[in-house]
């Protein structure tokens, strides 16, 4: 699948968005290793700390059928430039998924790939946990 394809399926997802606060739509598709695709959205809540961002919904959904090796992940927002994650999934995305690439778009379909450590370099991870001296 082409990362234009990708983003397409992104796009699609934007449509589901549940954002009543913001009115800002985004859609989210991660390529598995394996090449199957999902999906996913922002979802708002009134209590407006508990909003769901596209991305994390998308490998949330992803990880929770048992997918644990990614390629891509893709947005697509009505803005008109390149819409940038934030920086909650962009912790979540290094940790789950790793290094992978990252594709912004914009509203006429125009492409930009980064890889996540251009993104979210330095990152807090699990070999930090793992030299944590047991409590004493
Ligand atoms: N949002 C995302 O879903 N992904 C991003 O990368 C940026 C922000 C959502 C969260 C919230 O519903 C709305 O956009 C405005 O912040």
């Amino acid at each position: 699948m082409t990362y234009k394809t990708l983003v397409q399926r992104a796009r699609s997802a934007r449509t589901h968005s549940h954002s009543p606060y913001s009115h800002f739509r985004v859609g989210a598709a991660i390529q598995t290793a394996s090449g199957k695709v999902f999906t996913g959205c922002n979802i708002e809540n009134s209590s407006y700390g508990l909003t769901i961002c596209a991305e994390r919904t998308a490998i949330f959904k992803a990880i929770s059928e048992g997918h644990r090796k990614f390629k891509a992940i893709a947005i697509a927002t009505d803005d008109r430039g390149f819409t940038s994650p934030c920086g909650a999934c962009r912790q979540v995305i290094m940790d789950l998924a790793g290094n992978i690439d990252f594709v912004m778009s914009n509203k006429n379909g125009d492409i930009r790939v980064f890889k996540m450590s251009e993104l979210f370099p330095f990152p807090f991870d699990d070999a930090s946990l793992r030299k944590k001296k047991p409590n004493t």
